[in-house]
């Protein structure tokens, strides 16, 4: 065996599968060795006493994403992806949002143009079809799918991203043919609409609202809906952000009948209620926890936590969508049209860096769920659904040597001076949490090393994906 570059020596290893005592062998970026001790290296790193676990996946976040109403988001690839490392995680994926009217090839070019040079982490990016034109139907999504965009992301709520029933089934069988995967936000729109109005003429307009008028029936019915499309043109799909116990059964009533159906769940639905969109009385403050689908109650959390542990969940990602709070030029949440109606707030909450210990001490220190499963959730199921398996998600020899060091005894207040992210709060101020990520490594190097995080050049690489192996078996 050639000497390696970099051993992780005598932390225990844990994989979605496994867990067990022994040193990591690294060479050129790639893992080489796993063995009980490994001394031909040039560089070791103590991992006595912690975790060594892959790299957190954040599969849903958005980065530098244009808004129709000109707030501006609080991440660039720079910060989100900083915070990202900071937070315990080697690859996220943030969505290119194709704009109405614009070419979704363009959109993609102007992405990378985004990230170029910036990111900490690496990046991959998932579509988001807004306009299913012919051409982009016939021509560019096909094309995109071939060149390693393996996901896009439809909307069934929000008038400037919405698809008709009709055009969500042009494109989940576009979907099909190129064997890509769908992913779904699953709220309807023409409930929201209904309720908002309603709410309105009664005079309740502050941020509270926005968790009425999006109930979790309109999401129940948008779930069924998604997953009825999907049936018929009978192609695997991801619902994502589910926040509660009523879509959550209408994806187990899809997978009793066989069907490839995903979920993905979030921070915001095992930390937070809709009690806390109430602020402190309900003042403007509620508009930090505003997010669709929103929070819910004790009851959904439960839920929640009922689907981590059996398998209902799949994934467990941040949905970080970072705005300010106070920004100059109305361009934060807390700006004058908001204030006169939930409606304006900006929908979306950061949470990158904070997502792996919520999961971590909510679940494994309080013991529901164990620490394989968590890895499962926040990083091996990540890789295998979008195609980045077994270069990412594992730790075996041959993947990439994207490690996170974990210190399972560490207790850490939440603070928003202590983050990393572009916004000037964090949803968890004062959340206490076991367990914090103490070393990143992404490809053999160290990103993050006690909250710091390396002020070299950004080496975060743009990842093409292959085909999701869950969604459709290997040929
Ligand atoms: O409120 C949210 N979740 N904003 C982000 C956009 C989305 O729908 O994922
Ligand atoms: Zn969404
Ligand atoms: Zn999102």
């Amino acid at each position: 065996m050639a000497k390696c570059d970099l051993t992780i020596r005598g932390g225990t290893i844990v994989t979605a599968t496994d867990r067990f005592v022994a040193d990591i062998g690294i060479r050129d970026g790639v893992i080489v060795e796993i063995s009980e001790s490994i001394t031909d290296t040039s560089e070791v790193i103590d991992a006595t006493g912690l975790h060594v676990l892959p790299g957190g996946i954040d599969a849903h976040v958005h980065l530098d994403q244009p808004t129709s109403d000109g707030t501006k988001m609080a991440d660039d690839f720079a910060t989100g992806t900083l915070s990202a490392a900071a937070g315990g995680n080697t690859t996220v994926l943030p969505f290119a949002m194709q704009v109405k009217g614009t070419s979704l090839r363009q959109c993609v070019e102007d992405y990378h143009r985004k990230a170029e040079g910036k990111c900490f982490t690496d990046v991959s990016f998932h579509l988001v079809i807004s306009d299913p034109t012919p051409f982009v139907l016939g021509q560019e999504l096909p094309a995109l799918v071939r060149d390693g965009y393996t996901s896009f992301k439809v909307f069934m709520t929000y008038d400037d991203l919405v698809l008709n029933d009709q055009e969500l089934l042009e494109v989940f069988d576009v979907a099909r043919q190129e064997e890509a995967l769908v992913m779904v936000h699953a709220e309807g729109n023409d409930a929201i609409k209904f309720m908002t109005q309603k709410l309105e003429s009664e005079g309740h307009n502050a941020p509270y609202y926005h968790a009425e008028a999006h109930s979790q029936i309109a999401e129940r019915e948008a779930t069924h809906r998604a997953i009825s499309h999907a049936q018929l043109t009978d192609v695997p799909v991801v619902i994502v952000h589910v926040s509660g116990r009523d879509p959550m059964e209408q994806i187990q009533w899809a997978r009793r009948r066989g069907m490839k159906v995903f979920a993905e769940t979030c921070p915001q639905y095992i930390a937070l209620t809709k009690e806390d969109l109430k602020g402190l009385n309900m003042d403007f403050q509620g508009a930090k926890y505003v997010c669709s689908p929103p929070p819910r109650d004790t009851d959904s959390q439960n839920a929640i936590w009922e689907g981590l542990s059996d398998g209902t969940f799949d994934l467990f990602s941040s949905d970080h969508c970072p705005f300010y709070f106070d920004a100059p030029n109305e361009t934060g949440k807390n700006n004058n049209r908001a204030r006169t109606s939930f409606k304006w707030v900006p929908n979306g909450i950061p949470g990158v860096e904070t997502r792996l210990p919520i999961l971590f001490s909510e679940g494994v220190s309080k013991g529901r769920i164990s620490i394989e499963r968590f890895v499962a959730l926040t990083s091996s199921n990540p890789a295998r659904l979008y195609g980045l398996y077994p270069k990412k998600g594992t730790l075996t020899i041959g993947s990439d040597a994207d490690i996170t060091l974990w210190d399972d005894c560490r207790e850490v207040t939440i603070r928003q001076d202590d983050l990393h992210h572009g916004s000037d709060y964090t949803p968890y101020e004062g959340m206490v949490v076991k367990g914090w990520p103490v070393r990143t490594i992404l490809r053999g190097k160290t990103i993050m090393v006690e909250g710091k995080v390396s002020d070299e050049k950004a080496t975060g690489q743009h990842l093409r994906r292959g085909k999701s192996e869950l969604g459709y078996s290997k040929k």
